[in-house]
């Protein structure tokens, strides 16, 4: 496999935007980009990601031509290798609770400490997966409806960003590896022994609508089943979940 080459910038708009112009301008596979801030960093469903000095903004650029038809089981591949990263550098904290919430935020204590953005494009006959990582080392910062964390309120501060981003490719290259071997029924079962509870009460929104129910499982797809207080079961392929029901 294509060894991996690491390009830094100290301040970019977006590191994912920086990937497209890269493929834009002939580079292919296996880059690894990061910058100190993002002046325009994205966030999932357009929201925005606060970008200043302090935390992990990186992105992994991958031709995925050949698996352009299975891009989302990165999600999952990468949800595995952000997990260990945080164990990692968190070791010494054994108290910490640490989950996975579907489809890819890390939480430590319900708190989100990390987001993946997941962009995919086509140039040249050729498809491509940009997997944007943002980690919380030096602040967390403020999101609509969701609790953050970051690595130093658990009073760690010899962890510098590109500490990080190395760890995060240490993992994700193994599990990388792993998912090219085994496919994703491997992934799917590693995502889960480190998934929230099944069982736990959720609420799905889409943007427009919320669905309350249990975690019940996910699909061999990735898809999220949720079980309905009528006992049907919900699919949903998109969608941020939050902890509880919204019917009270
Ligand atoms: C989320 O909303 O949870 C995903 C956040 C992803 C943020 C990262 S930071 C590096 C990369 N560049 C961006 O503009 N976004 C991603």
């Amino acid at each position: 496999m294509k060894e991996y080459e690491f390009l830094t910038f100290d301040t970019i708009d977006s590191t994912n935007s920086e990937a497209k112009r890269l493929v834009h301008k002939g580079i292919s596979s296996n880059f690894v980009i990061s910058a100190l801030e993002q002046t325009e960093g994205r966030g999932r469903n357009g929201k925005i990601w606060e970008s200043r000095i302090g935390n992990l903004y990186m992105s992994i650029l991958l031709d995925s031509t050949t698996f352009y038809d299975r891009q989302s089981d990165l999600s999952f591949v990468t949800a595995i290798a952000l997990y260990e990263s945080v164990l990692e550098v968190t070791n010494s904290e054994k108290t910490l609770d640490i989950t996975i919430k579907w489809p890819n935020d890390i939480l430590v204590n319900r708190s989100k400490i990390s987001g993946i953005l997941l962009e995919s494009m086509k140039y040249n006959h050729r498809h491509y997966l940009i997997i944007g990582i943002g980690v919380n080392i030096d602040f967390a910062p403020s999101l609509c409806n969701k609790e953050t964390i970051a690595i130093s309120d658990f009073n760690i501060h010899n962890i510098l960003p590109n500490d990080m981003l190395r760890i995060i490719m240490k993992h994700f290259a193994y599990y990388y590896n792993l998912w090219n071997i085994e496919g994703f029924s491997m992934i799917r079962q590693l995502w889960l022994d480190r998934a929230f509870i099944k069982g736990n009460v959720i609420t799905v929104s889409d943007g427009l609508t919320k669905t309350s129910g249990t975690f019940y499982d996910i699909d061999e797809n990735g898809a999220l089943i949720l079980k309905l207080s009528s006992g049907s079961l919900r699919l949903f392929s998109t969608g941020d979940v939050f902890f509880g029901s919204d019917n009270g």
